[in-house]
């Protein structure tokens, strides 16, 4: 399961070994022991290589990965194996915020987005005003982009993490599509690449993301990887859903680590397109079937955003501020939101069922 690679490699240097016993077979011993010793070798090679790899990460770090993963297809299937060494200080931030099966919920703050009365603000308070989402508040580890950002989420949060990012300045409002934007999008699916290999799962939400019930409530059970959705078409399996890389719940597993990092990879292969869009051109990728990879597809029912609307109070988890540009026009229309919210949720049982309320957003966002 874990160790595919590792199996995949072992059952190869037993097939190899087979086949020389047998072509040997003629009463060569010398060539017999040497192939002998050659199998013994390789195998002791990979039981000790599961030791380093099973005794490491459960140590959290320094943490031995392995992946299929290359620029070049070949060594994508001939795999290879890296090390990465990771900060302790992030362990310690995503123990102490875990909850149970080493799961976090995760979101990415820059000064922009942290300001007063921003929309760092509206995310915390959504959580308090969500049906049981407070709880979940504990679980939540913001990690922060700059200097800034840092200082506010430590002034409101009991989980902050300042990712190291040399010579970056993610500072400012990074404008749709701009070379800071993208740079700041992969520079996420990096990180959270390294969260899973550290055996850690997550819930990666944007920070204009509405939390209004609690969402576990509504994932699937089987899936490795479930994302929400801009437009959905009722089909949770189908690959032509339009995904919107704000939200997913990603479990660790030798799968998952694969994927975010072959998911990275294909960032060169396409220039100038943001995580999200590279996703929609290798998600049909052959490799990923080949992988076994479980993917899934939210409901804009329960997952919901300005750009698909559902007026249905009585199921929706979490409300995106996606189909809207700009750090103002989200603010101006998330308030709008967590105001009808309250009105929804000061209404009394019989009230909920009988009223047709609907959202009064996309003022600003249109
Ligand atoms: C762990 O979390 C608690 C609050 O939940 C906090 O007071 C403490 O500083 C945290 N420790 C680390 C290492 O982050
Ligand atoms: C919150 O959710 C619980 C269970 O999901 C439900 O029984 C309760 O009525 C909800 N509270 C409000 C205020 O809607
Ligand atoms: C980062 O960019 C902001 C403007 O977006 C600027 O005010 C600040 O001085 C820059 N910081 C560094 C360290 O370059």
């Amino acid at each position: 399961m874990k160790n595919t690679f590792t199996g995949a490699a072992a059952e190869k240097a037993v097939g190899d070994g087979g086949k020389a016993w047998s072509s040997g077979g003629s009463g060569s011993h010398v060539l017999a022991r040497r192939v002998m010793q050659l199998v013994m070798f390789l195998v002791g090679f990979v039981v000790l290589w599961m030791f380093l790899y099973n005794s490491a990460s459960s140590f959290g770090f320094p943490t031995f990965s392995h992946y299929f993963i290359d620029d070049d297809e070949s060594s994508q299937i001939l795999g290879f194996m890296y090390q990465a060494v990771y900060d302790p200080k992030l362990e310690s931030v995503l123990r102490n915020a875990s909850m149970e099966h080493k799961t976090v919920i995760m979101t990415t703050l820059n000064n922009a987005w942290a300001e007063p009365g921003s929309i760092f603000d509206l995310f915390l308070e959504s959580f308090r005003l969500g049906n049981q989402t407070q709880k979940l508040i504990n679980h939540l580890v913001v990690i922060t982009l700059d200097q800034k950002a840092h200082a506010r989420c430590l002034a409101l949060h009991n989980h902050c993490y300042q990712l190291e990012t040399k010579g970056d300045n993610f500072t400012g409002e990074a404008f749709f599509m701009t070379p800071d934007y993208l740079h700041m999008m992969w520079r996420r699916i990096e990180f959270l690449h390294s969260v899973l290999a550290m055996g850690y799962s997550f819930v990666f939400t944007d920070t204009d993301i509405m939390w209004l019930r609690d969402p576990f409530k509504q994932f699937y059970k089987d899936a490795d990887f479930q994302i929400a959705c801009d437009y959905f078409n009722g089909r949770s399996y189908d690959l032509n859903n339009m995904p919107n890389g704000g939200f997913t719940y990603v479990k660790s597993n030798s799968r998952t680590i694969w994927f975010y990092k072959f998911w990275f990879n294909s960032r060169k292969n396409y220039p100038k397109m943001h995580d999200q869009d590279v996703l929609n051109k290798i998600k049909k990728h052959p490799f990923i079937s080949n992988m076994k990879l479980k993917i899934r597809f939210l409901s804009t029912s329960y997952f919901g955003g300005f750009c698909e609307r559902k007026d249905e109070f009585d199921k929706v988890s979490t409300m995106h501020a996606n189909c809207c540009i700009g750090v103002e026009n989200k603010v101006s229309d998330l308030k709008v939101l967590l105001e009808d919210w309250k009105r929804y949720m000061a209404l009394s049982e019989n009230e909920k069922k009988q009223s047709h309320i609907s959202w009064s957003v996309s003022q600003s966002c249109r």
